[in-house]
């Protein structure tokens, strides 16, 4: 698999960008199915931007076409919360979509925020991750994920890879603890690394609305930010709706 350029598409709005992630999501689950493979991963994003593909997800016809059963759950980062605090992206996910459809309890792969320290979540959700994969090295050739879904947040971080952190020079851990994040909400995360999140077959990008023009236009200008810096093995898409789109870009 060759690391692919970015691929990016304007779409109307949040609804046609919940629709085309649907079908992207949809599409490569399919490929790898009808490819012979039985055990799928999807790696779900925080923040707003997902919440109506989540819900578009549990009706038809992705309800009754996705192979539920054989499809694991993971998150490129959490927050340092409980299970059931509203800032939790796991709570978030679990209430929009998992608790929807016909998901195996133990397919539900969690950052387990009950640790006593982000960097202590971190190790446990990295051997939760090797076990899955059952190897210690990632393979370019054998992904991790089937798709990553990920947002960018206005000062261009994305899952919790935070502009300037030492994080993103992390090239050997999958996981790693993130103390002080700088940015609401204020509390510790767990995130993936590049390298883990990059693992895909697909990487999806979800950008929506006014509030992000201006980072999507630095980053259609190639700056140096975390969002810019994501790559992967396989395929690499930015969905953007028109509002996050800087003026000149056409609507698909
Ligand atoms: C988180 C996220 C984060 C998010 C962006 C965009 O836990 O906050 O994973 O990386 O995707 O901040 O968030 P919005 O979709 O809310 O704009």
């Amino acid at each position: 698999m060759s690391r692919a350029q970015p691929h990016l598409t304007v779409v109307a709005d949040a609804n046609a960008l919940a629709q085309l992630a649907a079908e992207h999501v949809m599409a490569q689950v399919m490929a790898h199915v009808n490819g012979g493979g039985d055990r799928l991963a999807i790696c779900l994003a925080g923040g707003s931007t997902p919440v109506r593909l989540y819900e578009l997800m549990t009706s038809e016809p992705y309800r009754n076409a996705m192979p539920w059963r054989r499809i694991h759950w993971f998150w490129g980062d959490e927050r340092l919360v409980p299970h059931d605090d509203p800032r939790s992206n796991f709570a978030m996910a679990r209430r929009l979509l998992l608790d929807r459809v016909p998901v195996p309890p133990s397919n539900i792969h969690a950052i387990p925020t009950s640790s006593a320290s982000a960097d202590e979540a971190a190790r446990r959700y990295e051997t939760e991750l090797r076990h899955f994969y059952g190897a210690d090295q990632l393979d370019p050739h054998r992904p991790l994920f089937d798709v990553v879904l990920l947002g960018v947040g206005p000062d261009g971080h994305t899952a919790s890879l935070f502009p300037g952190h030492a994080e993103l020079e992390q090239t050997r851990r999958w996981v790693v603890g993130v103390g002080e994040p700088g940015l609401e909400p204020f509390v510790p995360r767990v995130t993936l690394t590049f390298p883990a999140l990059a693992s895909t077959r697909e990487m999806l990008f979800l950008v929506s609305g006014h509030g992000k023009r201006e980072i999507m236009t630095r980053i259609l200008a190639k700056t140096d930010l975390p969002a810019t810096r994501a790559y992967a093995e396989g395929s690499l898409v930015w969905l953007v709706d028109r509002d996050a789109a800087p003026e000149q870009r056409d609507v698909a």
